[in-house]
């Protein structure tokens, strides 16, 4: 199988997957071949736009919602995606290969400023979701599928400026060591891809070129990531290629740990 359909027939479905670093993954593993379930919460015209770039581009993919960080999330989202998919002609059967858990939110405030509200909420979206996703998704995952869990180098570095948010992607990332264990004898794997500072709406201070030099220099390259060089890593994992790489925390951040 060549590099350009190693997901060939295999379903996937990205949370997060309209915009930022999910569209990168969407876009690169329907580009590699695969059907892709493009997640989205709120931004409806951001989701069929990467779907219609998908189509563009000869792949395959079909926009999903369910806002994720409210009760029941994990139950909605899984019956959109079966939805979608019975409406698909050239995937009729139920089963998805590829579960990227990459939808998540950000709270830049130190300590002192997090209230009750704000840590609950960046907990429900970033790892309750996830949880839920996961446990409701293991009946529908096929033997040999793959999760990957979309963390941050927060999660094992020391940014006070943002404490509750690098807290959610520390427990995120016991799924993996968790479940390579308990999903291993069904050839599935899982893993975490910890991205470093990337070019995405998420952070709204990378619009100041202050900011962008000083994060840029966190990074051994000098610069900050891009999506693509998350999907390209994910892309990766979720292949057959990656099939011995189980339970790990996969640092994709440019180097930026190097350098503390
Ligand atoms: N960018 C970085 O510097 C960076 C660094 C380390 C880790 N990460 C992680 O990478 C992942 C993707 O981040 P990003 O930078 O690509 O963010 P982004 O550009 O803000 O995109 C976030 C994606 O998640 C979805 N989403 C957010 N809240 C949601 C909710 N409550 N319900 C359903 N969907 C929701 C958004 O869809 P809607 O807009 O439709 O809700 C969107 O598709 C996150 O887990 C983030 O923590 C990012």
């Amino acid at each position: 199988m060549t590099g350009t359909d190693r997901h060939r027939s295999r379903t996937a479905l990205v949370t997060g997957g309209s915009r930022g670093i999910g569209r990168a993954i969407s876009c690169r593993l329907a580009r590699e071949g695969a059907l892709v379930a493009v997640h989205y919460g709120h931004d409806h015209a951001a989701a069929e736009r990467t779907v219609k770039e998908i189509e563009a581009d000869g792949g395959h993919a079909f926009a999903i919602h369910a806002e994720l960080g409210v009760r029941g999330d994990a139950a909605r989202l899984w019956a959109a995606f079966d939805r979608g998919l019975t409406e698909q002609a050239t995937h009729p059967s139920h089963g998805v290969d590829i579960l990227v858990n990459n939808a998540g939110i950000t709270l830049p405030r130190t300590i002192e400023h997090v209230t009750e509200d704000d840590y609950e909420q960046v907990f429900a979206v970033n790892t309750k979701a996830p949880f839920f996703i996961v446990q409701q998704g293991l009946g529908r995952l096929r033997d040999n599928g793959r999760i990957v869990n979309i963390s941050s180098g927060a999660a094992r570095s020391a940014y006070p400026a943002i404490i509750a948010y690098s807290m959610t992607k520390a427990a995120l990332d016991q799924i993996a060591l968790s479940l390579a264990r308990q999903l291993g004898p069904r050839g599935i794997t899982v893993n975490t891809v910890a991205p470093g500072f990337t070019e995405t709406e998420i952070n709204p201070t990378l619009r100041n070129p202050e900011v962008r030099r000083s994060l840029a220099k966190a990074s051994i390259f000098n610069r900050l990531g891009v999506p693509a060089d998350i999907a390209d890593v994910v892309a990766f994992v979720a292949s057959d290629d990656a099939r011995w790489v189980t339970g790990q925390w996969i640092d994709a951040t440019g180097g930026v740990r190097l350098g503390l």
